[in-house]
């Protein structure tokens, strides 16, 4: 079979950088062109990107960027790593002509699009037909989840096959990289900062405004990233709607001076009690099955749960098993809950949380005669 030609729209970005790596030398995709905004139009790849091309082969390095405002149709794939802002109308009209698989928000949440991890709910991808007809398009658009609701999601799965969950309540530690290459550089610049002894009240907005170091982000914690934990809340209860419906659902997403890799807690209350090994030994059925049924597509991992005797931590396991896997930790009980258990997760947000994580969708895609 020859290979599919792909085009690749914000590929000097943290998501676009990891298509790249994703797709070099993928068995069934070759990267034929590279897309970034128009400021950087006629650049090589080398360079306009400002993150590392440690990996990036010379040939793909040496790729001339195009303005994506001129991107046509005569790719089988484009991928889609913009700003959500910009997404919607460019991926919209790479869709009337070719199908797009996208890291952005900007079609997540329609009726007609699934939000699609293939081991939980690969069977959704049959609505693309649906939303071929409605909008009366060639091509079509598949997103993948934010980068925090995978991990969540993944670990989540599996309890809601078991019981029936009442609450579920999660907190991020979120990778700098997640905020993508702009932030990346930022936190990279900021070096060490000074501690604030002061004791007068402290106004974040203002000394956010004026650049005050004591909000850098290197050697702190900050307690807000716009818009995330609503992302978190929605697409959790639409990837799981097959399983469950109805369960409350909260969560508080915070960045921390990590460069790669989601971490989060998450407190699940259920009706009925669970232990820790029942929710382990079904992590293995839910492994076995994924094995079975997605383990043939190049980007799926050997298991997409792992379960460790510890706790997970991005620096030793933010890539192991592709990245593709959500690695789970300290499955306890909760003493808040009479029924529900707690855990730790960690999932890569450049890989599984995007770019290779909709690649394993269209490589599904492909199976289905999709693409
Ligand atoms: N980073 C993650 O972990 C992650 C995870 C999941 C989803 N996502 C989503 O993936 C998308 C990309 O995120 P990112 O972190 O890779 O962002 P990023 O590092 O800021 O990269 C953005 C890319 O879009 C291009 N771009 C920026 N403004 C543009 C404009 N006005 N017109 C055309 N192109 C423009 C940039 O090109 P230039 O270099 O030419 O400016 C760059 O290639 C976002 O929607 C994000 O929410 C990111």
């Amino acid at each position: 079979m020859p290979k599919k030609q792909v085009a690749i729209m914000g590929a000097t970005g943290a998501a676009g950088l990891e298509f790249i790596h994703t797709l070099q030398d993928h068995p069934w995709f070759e990267i034929v062109a590279l897309y970034a905004s128009e400021r950087n139009r006629g650049k090589t790849l080398e360079e306009a990107c400002r993150l590392s091309l440690e990996g990036v082969h010379q040939d793909i390095r040496n790729l001339q960027l195009r303005d994506v405002n001129d991107i046509s149709a005569s790719y089988d794939l484009i991928c889609s790593a913009l700003p959500s802002e910009v997404a919607r109308d460019l991926e919209e009209r790479c869709a009337v002509h070719t199908p797009v698989v996208s890291t952005t928000s900007a079609f997540r949440y329609e009726e007609d699009v699934p939000l699609i991890i293939p081991e939980i709910n690969g069977e959704t991808i049959e609505k693309v037909r649906q939303q071929q007809a409605n909008r009366n398009w060639k091509g079509w658009v598949l997103p993948g989840p934010n980068c925090t609701t995978v991990g969540l999601v993944l670990s989540l799965a599996p309890l809601a096959q078991l019981r029936r969950i009442e609450s579920v309540i999660m907190t991020s530690y979120q990778a700098v990289s997640g905020g993508g290459a702009e932030l990346l550089d930022l936190w990279r610049t900021q070096g060490t900062m000074p501690q604030y002894r002061g004791d007068q009240a402290i106004s974040p907005d203002t000394h956010i405004a004026r650049g005050d170091p004591f909000f850098a982000l290197n050697e702190n914690v900050i307690g807000y990233i716009s818009g995330e934990e609503q992302k978190v809340r929605k697409e959790t209860a639409k990837i799981l709607a097959h399983l469950q419906k109805g369960f409350k659902i909260d969560c508080s997403c915070v960045r921390v001076p990590v460069e790669v890799g989601h971490f989060e807690t998450v407190f699940a209350e259920t009706l009925e009690p669970i232990s820790p090994e029942e929710l382990v030994g079904f992590y293995e059925t839910f492994n076995d099955r994924s094995r079975r049924e997605f383990g043939f597509l190049p980007s799926s991992p050997s298991s997409c749960i792992h379960v460790l005797q510890r706790s997970p931590q991005p620096r030793l396991d933010a890539y192991l098993d592709g990245g593709m896997a959500a690695i789970v930790g300290r499955i306890e009980t909760s003493e808040a809950y009479t029924c529900g258990l707690k855990w730790q997760v960690l999932s890569n947000n450049l890989q599984r949380g995007a770019a290779k994580g909709v690649i394993q969708v269209a490589e599904y895609a492909l199976t289905r005669d999709l693409l």
